[in-house]
């Protein structure tokens, strides 16, 4: 193990969207000498409200783009680090514009590293296991840092991308980075496109769940607040040039995790409809985290996957005004996708 980084100011991008959100909370909640500068678009995935708390001597906001170059030349210097979680995340978005995601998730996270680059500011680039595409069901393998890339949709081709940016500017300029690709996140704050809050919502809406395909699509879900655990961990603790892999074995496939939503929810398990296809939906992905575990010694909190599930089918009970005011756009959305 290298000698620990230890981070004092702290830029966090994204950091009102959902992953990067629960990662502010996380660093105020374990690390309260850590200063963080939340930079954010306020994209339709971003709200202030889920940092709004959080704001004072500790936790401030920018609002910003992260392809704005000038913006960053004035935010950048006096920082220690950027943690960059902000980009266009759903790939069925990806799947009906792809644009904003060449935007912001190859020229932002080019903007970023270039900035880090001219200040010395290290830098944690958050990425996702579909970079390596997809896996058979009947596959014993799982995704490990030596898996070539082969991602399949617009969003995951992107990301792809923007991790080779960041490892070539290691390469050759010496960027200190560090990479992580973690699997399906779940818990507070999600936005209710994706798939555990959209099926939540809509029951407490009275609206039937939407399966895609078979439902037979696997995804390997990890709490999100373990996520933020493996970060904090690669950043301080992570060797310069790694690559990551998070992941909590955490296997299910879509129509298991829809009929644990509807039995928490006591509702009966076949109360959904069954929808067309996400196109090029990926079958299956699985994390092999062997490397995190070993060489830093981080592992999950959050190992039951349904009372994970409990608390947060709670969480969107509790906070209707949080998500209530996109729900209809975004059900609109997909109908018009016949989804
Ligand atoms: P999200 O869509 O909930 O949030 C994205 C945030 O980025 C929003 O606050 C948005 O306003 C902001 N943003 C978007 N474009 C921006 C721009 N140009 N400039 C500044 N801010 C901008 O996304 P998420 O699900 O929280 O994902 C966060 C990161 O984690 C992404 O990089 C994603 O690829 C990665 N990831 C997500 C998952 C998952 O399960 N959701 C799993 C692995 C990795
Ligand atoms: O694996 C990490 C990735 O996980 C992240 O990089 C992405 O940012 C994140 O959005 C997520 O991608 P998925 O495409 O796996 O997540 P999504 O919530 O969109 O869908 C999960 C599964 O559920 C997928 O197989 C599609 C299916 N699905 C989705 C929706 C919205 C349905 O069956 N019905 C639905 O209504």
């Amino acid at each position: 193990m290298t000698d620990a980084f230890i981070p004092k100011n702290i830029i966090v991008t994204g950091g009102c969207g959902f992953i990067g959100s629960n990662f502010v909370h996380y660093v105020v909640n374990n690390h309260p000498d850590v200063h963080v500068t939340v930079l954010d678009a306020l994209t339709y995935a971003g709200n202030l409200e889920n940092i709004k708390p959080l704001l004072g001597d500790q936790v401030e906001f920018v609002h910003g783009n992260i392809c704005d170059a000038q913006l960053l030349d004035e935010l950048v210097p006096g920082h220690d680090a950027i943690v960059h979680y902000a980009a266009e995340s759903h790939n069925d978005n990806s799947i009906a514009d792809p644009e904003p995601f060449l935007k912001t998730n190859v020229e932002g996270t080019f903007r970023l590293i270039e900035a880090a680059r001219k200040y010395d500011v290290r830098f944690h680039h958050v990425s996702t296991d579909e970079v390596y595409g997809d896996l058979a069901l009947d596959d014993p393998a799982k995704f490990t840092e030596e898996t070539p890339y082969h991602p399949s949709s617009p969003y995951s081709s992107t990301k792809a991308s923007s991790d080779l940016l960041v490892r070539a500017w290691f390469r050759t300029y010496g960027l200190r980075m560090t990479i992580s690709n973690c699997s399906n996140n779940y818990g507070p704050y999600q936005h209710v496109e994706k798939f555990i809050p959209r099926q939540i919502t809509n029951i407490i809406e009275g609206i039937r769940p939407k399966l895609y395909g078979d439902g037979l699509n696997v995804r390997d879900w990890i709490h999100t607040e373990d996520h933020s655990s493996a970060v904090w961990t690669i950043l301080t603790q992570g060797r310069l040039g790694e690559t990551y892999l998070i992941g909590a074995n955490g296997e299910r496939n879509n129509l298991t995790v829809l009929k644990d939503i509807l039995r928490v929810m006591g509702q009966p398990e076949d109360a959904f409809d069954w929808v067309k296809d996400r196109p090029g939906h990926d079958r299956r992905y699985a994390i092999d985290a062997t490397k995190l575990r070993t060489e830093l010694g981080w592992k999950p909190t959050h190992t039951d996957f349904e009372s994970g599930l409990r608390a947060t089918v709670q969480w969107y009970v509790d906070n209707p005004q949080w998500w209530e005011p996109v729900k209809a756009a975004t059900e609109a959305k997909y109908k018009a996708q016949g989804q």
